[in-house]
């Protein structure tokens, strides 16, 4: 009986994975110019972590966590994470980074697990590449996360997604609008779908995204945030969009963008696109001036975002994207003679970098050079018995089909000059 992987998780074979370290490469070198330091968390965490940074009533700590008994600690559960900003942020704190220098610009890319039903673009086991500025509470850091993922957007040659804007207040101006909307809510409590009806009263913001459309529809005039923001957040938001528009990024504003997760305030974001179907944000984030406090931190703020890996290569893989190349050589040989001689000729080279593949068991000559071929080889070095007496081996450049005799002594320095650079 074959052993099937988990419902929601998958493999990444060679043929895509190209695909991901090429993207992972771009971050790294655009974050880098943004001057953000990777950081590699733990995968598993304590639920509490979660729990009290993403907020009790989300639909992750409710529902979609893989949480399991910690067998070291009686009582104590741990949870596998189903995103990074709690993590960094834990990280943060418990290392105390900040009291060496509280503004830190870090990166992280790696698996997150959530239990939802699983779709085009959702997985049970996905990958994000985030970053999370902490420490600067000023609205160009907002900006400056958001022009990094336009630049990472561009460099991929991704196009037609839209960034979608909104504030969220403060712990200030966010109690007056929930109030509001609470009472909006509850003249129209009986038609709320049973999810937002249950918590309307610890989570009425909600209601406002929530993707049923009675609810959609009851929530259609429901007062807007932006008209509640206090002056500070006002401000703050009003330079965040100056700026991006002085930078050329177009947005929309969508007052009724709340996110998934509790610990935002202030600037909120989505960046979708319309080839994604149901699943259509790439990237999201925005601002969390109370988290590293509420993780037992000093009062520090942060910015940041995460995107999804499957649903950007789903993007990209619509366009042509570069394809691991095959091998630089492949050595193809005849005769017990000629294997001895060329393996560990081919282990020198390889240590010298060049790319090269060869066979171990005897094979004929047209099976090999149509290995050669089906590899995508760029050149083939024939050795048999006949070129080794004549100290002349033949190379055929698969291309072209143009043979070249090199003698022995100039073999390796010849082959050499091959390498891709
Ligand atoms: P999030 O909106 O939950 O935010 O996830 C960010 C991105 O991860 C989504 O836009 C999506 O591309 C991808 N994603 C989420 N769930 C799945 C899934 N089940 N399958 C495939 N892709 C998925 C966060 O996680 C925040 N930590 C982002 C952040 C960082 N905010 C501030 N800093």
């Amino acid at each position: 009986m074959k052993i099937t992987a988990v419902k929601g998780f998958s493999d990444i074979f060679p043929g895509e994975v190209e695909t991901w370290q090429w993207v992972e490469q771009k971050a790294r070198e655009i974050f880098a110019t943004y001057c953000f330091a990777e950081i590699r968390i733990p995968i598993l965490e304590k639920t509490e972590l979660f729990s009290r940074s993403l907020g009790e009533t989300t639909d992750i700590v409710e529902k979609e966590m893989y949480t399991f008994a910690d067998q070291d600690a009686k009582g104590s559960l741990l949870t596998l994470r189903p995103e990074g900003t709690a993590g960094v942020v834990r990280a943060y704190v418990e290392s105390e980074m900040y009291k060496i220098e509280p503004v830190r610009k870090l990166y992280y890319m790696g698996p997150m697990f959530r239990r939802e039903r699983p779709q085009k673009g959702r997985l049970r086991q996905f990958h994000q590449i985030g970053v999370e500025a902490l420490g600067r509470s000023d609205p160009l850091v907002d900006v400056e996360v958001l022009l990094l993922l336009d630049d990472f957007f561009q460099a991929v040659g991704l196009e037609s997604t839209s960034l979608q804007l909104n504030s969220l207040g403060c712990v200030d101006c966010r109690p007056v609008f929930r109030e509001l909307l609470l009472a909006f809510l509850k003249e129209r409590e009986e038609v709320l779908c049973g999810n937002c009806r249950r918590r309307v009263e610890r989570n009425p913001l909600r209601a406002l995204d929530c993707k049923e459309q009675r609810c959609n529809e009851a929530t259609k005039n429901a007062p807007s945030i932006l008209d509640s923001l206090c002056e500070a957040c006002r401000r703050h938001f009003a330079i965040v969009r100056q700026s991006l528009a002085k930078a050329g990024v177009d947005y929309t504003l969508n007052p009724r963008m709340v996110r998934g997760l509790d610990y935002y305030c202030r600037t909120t974001f989505e960046w979708t696109s319309g080839q994604l179907g149901a699943q259509n944000a790439v990237a999201a984030g925005g601002r969390y001036d109370g988290l590293v406090q509420e993780l037992g931190g000093p009062p520090i703020p942060g910015v940041g975002f995460a995107m999804g890996v499957e649903r950007l290569t789903l993007l990209l893989r619509t366009k042509e994207t570069e394809k691991e190349a095959g091998p630089t050589l492949y050595v193809v040989w005849v005769g017990a003679r000629a294997r001895d001689w060329a393996f560990p000729l081919v282990h020198r080279l390889r240590r010298r970098g060049l790319k090269i593949e060869m066979e171990g068991e005897p094979r004929s000559l047209k099976s090999q050079m149509r290995r050669a071929d089906k590899l995508r080889a760029a050149s083939v070095l024939i050795v048999g018995d006949d070129e080794l007496d004549r100290e002349k081996l033949v190379v055929r450049n698969m291309a072209n089909k143009q043979q070249q005799e090199i003698h022995l002594k100039d073999l390796e320095i010849e082959l050499m000059s091959r390498k891709a650079t």
